[in-house]
C-alpha cells in the first residue's frame, strides 16, 4: 500500500502529525493493536503549559531543566514550552473538555517539580479525552487511513529495493497483519515513527502492554543514533495490588495535598529527603519510596489524601476513587498502598527540532525520541506536550520540503520462504520474562557497575538465542516485540554502563557524584 506519508503509531504524536499533514496529503497511520492502545489514552495528570497569571515561560523552562539535571537542550526546551499554549488551544478546538477554573478559563492542577499551577486536565483521565478527540478528527478526515492491528517489523531501506541502493533513505515499513498473519508492505515518501516508549522492558511498569520500544529498535537497525537510554523514569506512586499490577496514582494527588507515609511507623518521610517534600521531582520521590521499602522490608508505602474533604477528593480524582473503591480502598478515608514502577522512556531516537532522524525520509515524534526536552529526567506532564509540539513540527517540516522527497522505489515483498512456523513458543515467553526480571533487579532505580555488568552478560546470551530463533521461524507479534525488547534492553544497559556519574534518573552507587559537565549519551549503530 502506498500513501504520501506513513505514520507508525496512533497516539498523541502520530495523530497530531496526521491531522496537520492530511490538510494536503494522503496519510496512512498504523497501530499495532487497537488505535487507543498506546500510553496516550492512559495519561492521567494532564498537559503542562504556562497559562496561570504570574507564571512565565522562563519559569517553566527553569523547572524543566532543574528536573532534567541540566542535561536538557535549552533550545528544544524553549521551543516546546513556547509552543505549549497554542498546542492546548488546538486540542480545545478539537473538543477536548479541559476542566474549567473558577475564575480562569481552565482549572490548573499542580505536579512535582512545577513551581506554578500549570497542568490543564480532564479530571484524572486527560489522556483518554485527548486520544478520543484526536481519533474522532482523524476518522472524519478522508485523507487519513487508519490501520489498526498492523505490527511494524522493520523499516524499508535501500537493501529492500528491487534495485539495491545504499542511500540510507527510508521508504516505509514492513508490517505484520495480525488478522491474516501476512507481512505487508507500506511505502511512502516520508515516514514518521510515533511508536511510544519501552516501559515493558521492566517487570513493573505503568506503561501499556505494547510499550516494547519497537520504534527505537527499528530506527537503530536502520542506522539511526539513539541517545540517553539510561534515563528510564520510575513513577513513585503505582498502586500496589496483587491483581491490578500497573494502575497509576497520578502525581496530581500529591499536587493537591497527598502525603507519603511509612506504613510501619506512620512517619511522613519526604521532608527528610528533600525540602520540596512530596512535590520534589519524581526521581527524588521514587528513590525515597524505594529506600523506605528496602530499608524496612516493606511491600509498599502509603499515599494519603484522606485528610482532604471527601467531596474535594471525589471531584478531583473521580476515576481513581471509583477504581480503588472497587478494590476495597476508600481513598477519602484510607491511605493508598503504592510502589515505584517504570513509567517513561526519556531516551530514544535522536531528533532535531524538526523531528528529523539520521535517516533521510525518516522522522520521529513523542516518547520514541530523545529531542533534548527532558534531559536526565522528564518533568511531569511535559510528555503529551512534547508529542503535540513535535508531531506538528515534523509535519510542518515535511510540508515545507515536500518537493525534495523522491517517489518511493519498487521494493521487494517480504521473504518468508526460508522460515517455518515456530514449534517452541515457550522460548519467547521465557526470554521475555527473563529480560523484564533482570532489568528490574539490575538496571532499576539504584544501580551499580557490577549489576549492570551482570545484566549485560545476560542480554548478550539472550540476543544470540533470539537472533537464532528469529532467523528460523515465521514472525509473530510476540516475536517481533521480543526482538525489539532485546535490542532496547541492550541499549539501556550500554548507555547506563557508559555514564560514570549520577544524574537525574541514573543513580549509581559506584559514581554517586554529578560531573560538572553535562553530556548526552549517544550510541551510533
Ligand atoms: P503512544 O501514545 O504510546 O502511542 C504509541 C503508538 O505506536 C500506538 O498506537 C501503538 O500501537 C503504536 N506502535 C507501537 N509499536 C508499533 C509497531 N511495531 N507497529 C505499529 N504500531 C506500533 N504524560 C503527560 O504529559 N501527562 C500525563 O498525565 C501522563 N500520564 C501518564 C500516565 C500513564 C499511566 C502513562 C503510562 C504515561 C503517562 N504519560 C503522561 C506519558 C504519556 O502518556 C506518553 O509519553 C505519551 O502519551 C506517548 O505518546 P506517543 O504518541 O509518543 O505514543
Ligand atoms: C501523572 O499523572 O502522575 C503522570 C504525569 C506524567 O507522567 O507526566
Amino acid at each position: 500500500m502506498q500513501s504520501d506519508i506513513l505514520i507508525i503509531g496512533s497516539g498523541a504524536a502520530g495523530l497530531t502529525a496526521a491531522l496537520q499533514l492530511a490538510q494536503s496529503k494522503t496519510v496512512t497511520v498504523l497501530a499495532k493493536g487497537a488505535l487507543s492502545d498506546g500510553a496516550t489514552a492512559w495519561a492521567q495528570g494532564g498537559i503542562a503549559a504556562v497559562l496561570e497569571p504570574g507564571d512565565t515561560f522562563e519559569d517553566h523552562i527553569r523547572d524543566t531543566m532543574v528536573a532534567g539535571g541540566g542535561l536538557n537542550n535549552r533550545e528544544a526546551v524553549e521551543y516546546v514550552i513556547e509552543n505549549a499554549p497554542p498546542a492546548i488551544e488546538r486540542l480545545a478546538a478539537l473538543g477536548v473538555p479541559f476542566n474549567p477554573g473558577d475564575d480562569e478559563r481552565w482549572h490548573l492542577t499542580r505536579e512535582g517539580g512545577h513551581s506554578h499551577r500549570r497542568i490543564v486536565h480532564v479530571n484524572d483521565a486527560t489522556g483518554w479525552a485527548v486520544q478520543q478527540a484526536l481519533e474522532a478528527a482523524a476518522r472524519a478526515n478522508p485523507n487519513i487511513r487508519l490501520v489498526p492491528d498492523m505490527v511494524a517489523v522493520d523499516l524499508i531501506m535501500g537493501r529492500h529495493q528491487q534495485r539495491f541502493s545504499t542511500s540510507g533513505r527510508i521508504h516505509g515499513v514492513y508490517a505484520l497483519n495480525r488478522k491474516s498473519g501476512k507481512v505487508e508492505t507500506f511505502t511512502a515518501k516520508a515516514t514518521i515513527l510515533a511508536t511510544g516508549g519501552a516501559g515493558r522492558t521492566y517487570l513493573y511498569s505503568t506503561a501499556p502492554r505494547g510499550a516494547t520500544g519497537d520504534g527505537i529498535a527499528m530506527a537503530w537497525r536502520a542506522g539511526c543514533r539513539v541517545s540517553n537510554m539510561e534515563f528510564m523514569q520510575f513513577h513513585p506512586t503505582c498502586l500496589y495490588n496483587l491483581e491490578v499490577k500497573n494502575f497509576l496514582i497520578t502525581e496530581a494527588v500529591r499536587g493537591e495535598g497527598g502525603i507519603l507515609k511509612n506504613p510501619k511507623t506512620g512517619h511522613r518521610y519526604m521532608p527528610d529527603y528533600d525540602e520540596r517534600a512530596e512535590l520534589a521531582p519524581r526521581d527524588v520521590v521514587a528513590r525515597a519510596n524505594d529506600s523506605e521499602i528496602k530499608r524496612d522490608g516493606l511491600d509498599y508505602v502509603h499515599l494519603d489524601i484522606s485528610h482532604r474533604p471527601p467531596d474535594f477528593v471525589k471531584h478531583h480524582f473521580p476515576n481513581i476513587y471509583e477504581k480503588l473503591l472497587g478494590l476495597g480502598i476508600d481513598i477519602t478515608t484510607q491511605p493508598i498502598p503504592v510502589v515505584p514502577a517504570q513509567h517513561y522512556t526519556c531516551g530514544g531516537v535522536l531528533v532535531d527540532l524538526d523531528g528529523r532522524t539520521d535517516a533521510p525520509g525518516l522522522y520521529a515524534a513523542g516518547e520514541v525520541t530523545q529531542s533534548g526536552l527532558h534531559g536526565a529526567n522528564r518533568l511531569a506532564s511535559n510528555s503529551l506536550l512534547e508529542c503535540l509540539v513535535f508531531g506538528d513540527a515534523a509535519a510542518r517540516h515535511i510540508e515545507a520540503n515536500w518537493s525534495e522527497f523522491p517517489e518511493p522505489p519498487a521494493v521487494r515483498a517480504w521473504d518468508a520462504s526460508r522460515v517455518t512456523d515456530s514449534d517452541e513458543e515457550v522460548v519467547i515467553q521465557q526470554c521475555w520474562r527473563e529480560i523484564r526480571h533482570f532489568m528490574w533487579n539490575f538496571v532499576g532505580i539504584v544501580r551499580t557497575t557490577k549489576r549492570l555488568e551482570r545484566a549485560k552478560h545476560r542480554i548478550d546470551l539472550l540476543r544470540r538465542e533470539v537472533e537464532d530463533y528469529y532467523s528460523h521461524f515465521r514472525v509473530t507479534p510476540d516475536l517481533i516485540e521480543l526482538r525489539n525488547l532485546v535490542e532496547v534492553a541492550d541499549l539501556i544497559i550500554r548507555s547506563a554502563l557508559s555514564r560514570k556519574e549520577s544524574r537525574g534518573l541514573h543513580f549509581t552507587l559506584d559514581y554517586p557524584e554529578t560531573s560538572p559537565i553535562a553530556r548526552d549519551t549517544v550510541l551510533a549503530p
